[in-house]
């Protein structure tokens, strides 16, 4: 563990500084602010352990700044500093959920003692969410990003629906983000702070299968010794998380057609229906719709499923995505790694982005793990890529079947850069030129040449 951060907001550089002084000789990392606003804003940007704030501060007084740190749903313990003529203001922040307060003039001590005291409590509080909430969040999970409007409003959607108890289905090619949609669903709903309890339809057997999810009685099937809770029984008051759905044998698609309707399950050998107050979360990487017509998904079960469809979109239907995926990944692989890598070379970017990602956001989470283990300098080359990425694509050269006079080769390579320089640039040719080197004329002219002149602007194909 790294050492504890500590955000000292004051408007009097005096005050800040020498408690800098005295925290940061006792090992805690400590960060300064001088206004309410700018406080914020590093909340915002990293966590901190503790926040120390004096309660009349510029832009921003410390009281409206807790709220705003309150707000942002973080753990964050915020303790205010009261001068004369405050401490009404601080003892209302109390019940809006300050730590503590302190009283100017600051005694060195009792500064240390909250602050530890507020650690402390910090950690025990956190012990505590991990054991309710086990499952709650993978190690290390990522925060959701998006800019893609699509994204967008599926986390609107997400929003919407989060806090109701209704069944949602994702549906979406492998690695597009449907387990991590589905755990935030979870972590949105009223919910959030009982079990998430994930099973794989596809990796089971079905009889398995089936005692997994509904557990079983003592001596109903060879092997089981003792009677056995099911996952649905685990999931009580949270959320249970179908994966693979489309997988389910039609025996199972029976029983789950009956916890969707009655909220009961009943254990294997046992003829005792028990009632689970359950949420149910579904996903799979198959068109259901097509399932049912082919006859190997139940209509009636299906109908009970797609209350509420969200549609993630394969990684190559949201190319803008990958920046901001990319650099998320970066950040968190080179801190992982213990590693200084800031960002990419426009080539390895570029190529990035060209990149049809048939593993989708999986798969590029892949290649930036490997891309910062690899990097020998200060941000991610095309050496740093797999070279199914950077030779990839589409094929430049087609492999020795014939040989063309080089200008003549090079249009295929040209035409493409090009139109993917216009893509990015939503069809604005100067900025165009301007990203490819070349003044406005010569682009013209070699739009005019492949035919681009046409193209609809910002039409990204
Ligand atoms: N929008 C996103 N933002 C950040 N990370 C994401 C996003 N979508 C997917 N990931 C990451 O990509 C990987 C694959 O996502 P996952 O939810 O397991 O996909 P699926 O369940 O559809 O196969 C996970 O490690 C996940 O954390
Ligand atoms: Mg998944």
């Amino acid at each position: 563990m790294t050492e504890p951060r500590i955000l000292l907001v004051d408007d009097d550089p005096f005050v800040t500084r020498s408690l800098a002084g005295i925290l940061g000789r006792e090992g805690f990392q400590v960060a300064t602010a001088s206004d309410g606003l700018e406080a914020a804003a590093a909340v915002r940007d990293r966590p901190f352990e503790v926040v120390i704030a004096d309660v009349n501060l510029p832009k921003l007084d410390g009281v409206s700044l807790l709220r705003e740190i309150r707000r942002g749903d973080s753990a964050t313990a915020v303790v205010l500093v009261t001068g004369f003529g405050t401490v009404e203001a601080a003892v209302s922040a109390m019940r809006e959920g300050a730590f503590d307060f302190l009283a100017k003039p600051l005694v060195d001590d009792v500064v240390l003692l909250t602050v530890k005291r507020a650690i402390e409590s910090r950690q025990l509080r956190r012990e505590n969410e991990t054991l309710r909430a086990r499952l709650r969040m993978p190690a290390g999970a990522s925060r959701i990003v998006g800019s893609d409007p699509r994204m967008q409003r599926i986390l609107e959607t997400i929003e919407a629906v989060a806090p109701t108890r209704a069944t949602v289905l994702l549906t979406g090619e492998s690695g597009t983000g449907k387990t991590v949609l589905a755990r935030e669903v979870h972590r949105r709903s009223p919910r959030w702070s009982k079990a998430f309890v994930e099973v794989n339809c596809g990796a089971l057997p079905e009889t398995l299968l089936e005692s997994e999810l509904f557990g079983h009685a003592r001596g109903s099937f060879t092997g089981a010794v003792k009677d056995r809770p099911g996952k649905f029984e685990a999931a009580e008051g949270g959320t249970i998380f179908l994966d693979e759905i489309a997988t389910a044998s039609a025996a199972l698609q029976v029983k789950l057609l009956r916890v969707l309707q009655d909220r009961v399950v009943e254990r294997i050998g046992e003829a005792r229906p028990r009632r689970v107050d359950v949420r149910v979360l579904l996903a799979t990487n198959r068109d259901l719709g097509e399932e049912v017509r082919s006859g190997r998904f139940r209509e009636d079960l299906f109908y009970r499923i797609q209350v509420v469809t969200i549609d993630v979109p394969p990684l190559r239907e949201r190319p803008g995505d990958v920046p901001i995926l990319a650099e998320g990944f970066l950040e968190r692989f080179s801190e992982e790694n213990e590693r200084k890598v800031r960002g990419f070379t426009r080539e390895a970017m570029e190529a990035l982005v060209r990149h049809t990602w048939p593993g989708n956001v999986r798969e590029l989470e892949n290649v930036m793990e490997r891309a910062v283990v690899l990097c020998r300098g200060r941000s991610i080359g095309v050496e740093d890529l797999p070279t199914s990425l950077t030779t990839g694509g589409a094929p430049v050269e087609e492999a020795g079947s014939e040989v063309l006079p080089l200008k003549v080769a090079l249009e295929g390579p040209e035409r493409r850069l090009i139109e993917n320089a216009l893509t990015r640039n939503g069809g604005n040719r100067q900025k165009t030129a301007a990203m490819l080197g070349v003044n406005r004329t010569t682009l013209f002219n070699k739009m005019r040449k492949y035919g681009l002149l046409h193209r609809r602007e910002g039409a990204g194909r």
